[in-house]
């Protein structure tokens, strides 16, 4: 993010103009700060665009994911599924509710999504939930991954093993990278499961700072996220004030996950430049992959296959062919001034993880593959295709011994 002089191109910026700084100064104006009718007005904007009944807004994803879980009164005991190939903020929710968190594999270094047979093979009696994450913003197998769940659900074995009536297994969507994005022509990022959850975080396709959104069809998980953000208070702040009463119930013991009229402001504009944003991102990767198909050494995941009708295309990842190599050219491009990352340190190979949670001491070995030999490169619609040349000229430059 632009905030170090040293980087003569930023791994991601904002899109930021007067248009933002108005609709900062026009809350501030306006006197009412905390959640109220921006904040309306981005839930249904966000509704719209990605075509889905109810959308909230949170202070963070971390808060929607972990709501989610919540909101089926998933805990100690009970285990969610989840790729290891993420941020850990997708894991650490359900570390934080006491359950267990079942580590899977992704496809392949080439595809580096969810693998649908690994889920297929660690569903259990004791599996709640599953948490998919559309990495770099391409989509999960959704069709797949709901035909193992579908499959599992109906076995005969299973419901023995299970004894009374099973509960079901809720699919999940983090959907952090999404914005923008779609699996097809009916289904926006976000809105391939039960229930997904947006990150407007700083660097995200849609960035107001801090914030998500948590996007569904299914108005129990609604109504449990609008209580649990607001403390279980039957009445929001904004809700009493237009009313003129001091009065509230609560009904469920809940937090305060409420986002800002400041962030949800942001969060309007941006909506607003979405498509031509994503338009530009398009254009880079497309320029990108090109460039990098000259250098053999260089894998660009998702490149080669053909099914993605419209990735958000958040961030962009490399391959390299080994650690040493990566290392070596990340430090090259450092050097020239290009910013660059690493998505993502595997979680189950953190040192908490290791240490107190035993279902991590396993081996995924794609994941492990993919993350050794992983750079990300700077992706934001503010680049010029100029200097997606340039920085495919310094990777070739670094990977020369
Ligand atoms: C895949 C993924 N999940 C969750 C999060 C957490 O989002 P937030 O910072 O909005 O809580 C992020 C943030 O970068 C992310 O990349």
């Amino acid at each position: 993010m632009g905030a170090h002089n040293q980087w003569k191109v930023f791994l991601s910026d904002l899109t930021y103009d007067e248009q933002e700084e108005q609709a900062v100064l026009e809350v501030i104006r306006s006197r009412w700060l905390t959640m109220g009718p921006r904040t309306e007005a981005f839930e249904k904007r966000v509704a719209e665009y990605v075509g889905c009944k109810h959308a909230i807004c949170l202070s963070s994803c971390t808060a929607g994911l972990y709501l989610l879980l919540k909101s089926l009164d998933i805990g100690p005991g009970d285990e969610v599924l989840v790729p290891s190939l993420t941020f850990v903020a997708t894991v650490n929710v359900i570390v934080n509710l006491g359950a267990v968190p079942v580590f899977c594999d992704v496809i392949s270094p080439e595809l580096p999504l969810i693998d649908p047979e690994e889920i297929r093979s660690k569903l259990s009696p004791a599996t709640r939930a599953v948490y998919a994450m559309d990495y770099a913003g391409y989509p999960c197998d959704y069709d797949a991954i709901t035909d193992a769940i579908a499959e599992y659900e109906t076995s005969t074995s299973n419901l023995r093993r299970r004894g009374a009536k099973p509960q079901s297994i809720h699919l999940f969507e983090d959907a952090a990278h999404g914005i923008g994005g779609a699996l097809d022509a009916e289904r926006s990022l976000g809105n391939c499961a039960d229930a997904g959850v947006f990150s407007f975080f700083s660097n995200k396709n849609v960035a107001t700072g801090e914030g998500g959104m948590v996007v569904t069809n299914q108005a129990h998980i609604a109504e449990r996220i609008h209580l649990l953000r607001r403390h279980g208070l039957t009445h929001s702040t904004w809700e009493r004030h237009l009313a003129d009463t001091l009065s509230y119930d609560v009904e469920l013991p809940g937090w305060n996950f409420r986002p800002t009229e400041i962030t949800s402001a942001l969060g309007l504009v941006q909506m607003d430049k979405l498509e031509g944003n994503q338009e530009r991102r398009h254009e880079l990767v497309r320029r990108y992959q090109s460039g990098l198909a000259q250098l053999p050494e260089v894998t660009v995941p998702f490149a080669q296959i053909k099914t993605w009708h419209f990735p958000a295309c958040h961030v962009f990842p490399i391959l390299l062919p080994d650690s040493v190599t990566r290392n070596r050219v990340r430090e090259a491009l450092h050097a020239s001034g290009i910013q660059t990352s690493h998505h993502y340190p595997p979680v189950h190979l953190f040192e908490y993880y290791q240490r107190a949670q035993p279902t991590a001491r396993v081996q995924l070995p794609q994941t492990e593959q993919y993350a050794a030999r992983e750079l990300t490169l700077p992706l934001h619609p503010r680049m010029t295709l100029d200097q997606v040349e340039w920085i495919v000229a310094q990777v070739a430059e670094g990977l020369t011994p």
